[in-house]
């Protein structure tokens, strides 16, 4: 348990030659990776990383611009340093396991300026056998009370032109498709945004975050953030010549400063996963660990739960959210203008009860039951709208709860804020107590359009705090939050594990009606592998009826049916919804069955292979059986999968339930082909599938 550390106090300015003035390493746990910070000549700190003895990141600068203040930047000394080694295990109260450890080195480092102010900077570094983690921390000092950041400026400097899975730098949305380009290609101003997305704002060249990286020599990193807390979101700026990122922070129209804080604070995590295969990547737990414990306490009221709901009938058009109310005097009446096309009525909710009781799944989702709908996207005068406690009159709320909770079924309340920030923090203790009142213990929320008060950006400071606050006041009331058109998952889970799912990537929705051709079938092997190392995401899989010609000829779901089983494994979230029409389910009971059998609360997870854009297989096994399932996604490309199943239990005997692309299974020309089979497996038992051109496999392994 020995912690290398090295304090090299060199130079003390006495040679002209030196470039380096106090330097510091630090490695991993298993040794791996190492660290190096330093100040230069001038003052300036700066940090490298090593790994396996390849260099990761090169002489990389630390600092910040203010508005109201010099800059730091150089000129600084190291007052003091110290180190320590931590290592813990701690529990996941829901999740892709039980049992998360929690081993680094930790180095702080105590700057001072030396000029007049004398104002303190410290860096915290820590550093995992899957990567590092660091964030500066602004110290109460006399010389600075306030800080009004303008910029970060974190380098990242680069040594290889790694091939490099990245979406744009978009301050308002991440519902973009993956490009796959060189770094030094990366070309986020020219990026074809899709028009209908209600809001972005692509101001730099650059990316965000999770961003994947893979190396000519095997070697896999991410960048992202952890711990994002009253703090704006950071996009990394491109520099495509030297190979390199540079934070930039989302900022506001409304000011000149991208950040306010008062001192004391500090600021996320800038993290690096490092690993040597993709999928150790999804393996790392390094942004959930850089993350406080639970503040929340017990959390037994939310339970992970698959759910239906009323939902893909609206994106189809098949019905709709909004009812045909019209604004009298300020408030929803309805006038005698329904158009009959409602999609929240109690009978059709009722429906999806009945369902999802009959077929193990927990939870129904309404939406489109209160009103506003009648003026939601496209409109300016967007607050005021939005009413989080009055349901459109042919929905009873009453019945409806008490039916549910009759056939032991929970109603998974949605909350679409149209960007309306104000009109929602207004309602939300009355919205939040509502749901309580009904017993209802789940949300999604929904902040589509461009964010009232006008100027201010998703991903920038307040609209981190709204996020953050909004989770923190449903916890008081025993609601967990799935938000869609959210601020980036960075791991707050662990402190708040209120926080159960978001959105945060282009969904199933968008093969309802992009226009764009849809999600390509590569688009889950590199989300698994990028979007999903920040945490679980609410994604919607499960649609079986692929072409859905009878509703949209123009678009369809790019997989085959195999591959939409493969996600409710692959693709984490302990909210998984099985997205289609219950008469879709219906007219195929034996592909539904596996919906019926899995899990969605996992004690373990294996990634037992994969290439990020290309493939990946996961296993998990069920926290409250003994079962593992199993699920496998391809994207274009037809493959052969080996599974070896020694992640099973010794001398168990399993029956392996197989869902499989038939022979001539494809995306597009016969996404319906699937394969059903059943044989016995253990742990010893190695077994070769074929997955078609957008392919998929699906398994259920019950224990004997
Ligand atoms: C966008 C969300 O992603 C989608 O799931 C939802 O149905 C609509 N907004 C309406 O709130
Ligand atoms: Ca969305």
């Amino acid at each position: 348990m020995k912690i290398r550390f090295f304090l090299i106090i060199a130079c003390f300015g006495v040679f002209s030659s030196c470039f380096i003035e106090q330097e510091m390493m630090l490695v991993s746990p298993n040794e791996n990776i190492m660290l190096d910070f330093y100040l230069d000549k001038s003052g300036k700190p700066h940090y490298e990383v090593f790994y396996k003895n390849s260099t990761i990141i090169k002489k990389s600068s630390l600092g910040f611009d203010f508005e109201n203040t010099n800059p730091f930047s150089d000129n600084f000394e190291v007052m003091n340093s110290s180190i320590k080694e931590f290592n813990e295990t701690w529990q996941k109260p829901w999740g892709e396991q039980i049992d998360v450890v929690n081993h680094y080195n930790e180095l702080i480092v105590e700057l001072q300026e030396k000029s007049e102010l004398k104002r303190k900077l410290n860096i915290v570094f820590k550093v995992y056998n899957d990567g590092v983690g660091f964030r500066y921390e602004f110290p109460e000092q006399k010389n600075f009370k306030e800080a009004l950041i303008k910029e970060e400026n974190t380098e990242f400097n680069l040594t290889e032109d790694y091939k490099t899975f990245w979406i744009p730098g978009d301050w308002d949305i991440y519902e973009h498709l993956y490009s796959t380009t060189k770094l030094s290609e990366i070309d986020a101003l020219n990026y074809k945004v899709n028009d209908a997305l209600a809001q972005t704002s692509i101001p730099e060249n650059a990316v965000n975050t999770p961003v994947t990286l893979v190396g000519k020599e095997g070697i896999h990193l991410s960048f992202h953030e952890a711990a994002l807390v009253d703090y704006s979101g950071m996009t990394l700026k491109v520099d495509p010549k030297n190979l390199s990122f540079k934070s930039n922070l989302v900022g506001s129209r409304n000011t000149t400063y991208k950040v306010k804080r008062k001192l004391p604070f500090h600021t996320p995590w800038r993290t690096i996963q490092i690993t040597d295969n993709a999928p150790d990547l999804i393996a790392s737990n390094l942004i959930v660990n850089l993350n406080e414990p639970n503040k929340l306490g017990d959390l037994s009221w939310f339970k992970p739960m698959k759910y239906t709901g009323v939902w893909w009938e609206m994106h189809l058009g098949k019905s709709s959210w909004d009812y045909g109310m019209e604004m009298v005097n300020g408030k929803w009446t309805d006038t005698g203008k329904a158009h009959g096309k409602h999609g929240a009525t109690t009978e059709n909710v009722k429906r999806f009860i009945d369902f999802s009781a009959k077929n193990n799944i927990g939870g129904v989702l309404v939406e489109g039951w209160n009103t506003g709908w009648e003026r939601w996207i496209g409109f300016e005068d967007r607050e005021g709208v939005f009413d989080f406690v009055t349901p459109y009159p042919d929905y009873n709320l009453n019945e409806v709860t008490a039916y549910a909770k009759e056939k032991g079924v929970e109603i998974i309340m949605h909350h679409e804020t149209s960007a309306a920030t104000k009109t929602y923090e207004k309602q939300q203790d009355k919205a939040y107590a509502l749901m309580q009142k009904y017993g209802m213990h789940a949300v999604k929320s929904g902040y589509v359009g461009k964010i009232l008060p006008k100027g201010e950006f998703h991903h920038g400071q307040n609209m981190v705090n709204q996020y953050n606050n909004a989770a923190i006041k449903a916890a008081k009331y025993q609601v967990a939050v799935n938000a869609h058109e959210p601020i980036k998952a960075t791991g707050l889970r662990r402190t708040y594990p209120n926080i159960i799912s978001r959105e945060g990537l282009r969904g199933q929705e968008f093969n309802a009606w992009s226009g764009d051709g849809g999600n390509p079938p590569e688009h889950l092997s590199i989300v698994a592998f990028t979007r999903m190392l920040a945490g679980p995401v609410d994604f919607t899989p499960g649609i079986f009826n692929i072409k859905f010609n009878e509703y949209k000829k123009d678009n369809q779901v790019n997989t085959t049916l195999a591959h939409q089983l493969a996600l409710y494994v692959v693709i984490y979230s302990p909210v998984q919804m099985a997205a289609d029409l219950v008469e879709h389910y219906e007219a195929n009971p034996k592909p539904l069955q596996f919906i019926k059998d899995v899990g969605v609360d996992w004690s373990e997870t294996k990634v037992l292979n994969g290439e990020v854009g290309e493939f990946v297989t996961i296993a998990r096994k069920e926290r409250k059986s003994e079962n593992w399932f199993l699920g496998s996604i391809t994207d274009e490309k037809s493959r052969e999968i080996n599974i070896d199943f020694s992640f099973l239990d010794d001398n168990a005997i399993y029956e392996a339930k197989v869902y499989k692309d038939g022979k001539s299974a494809h995306w597009d020309k016969n996404p319906l082909d699937i394969e059903f089979d059943t044989f016995t497996v253990k742990k010893e038992s190695k077994v070769k599938f074929n997955l078609a051109e957008g392919g998929g496999l699906a398994i259920s392994l019950i224990k004997k």
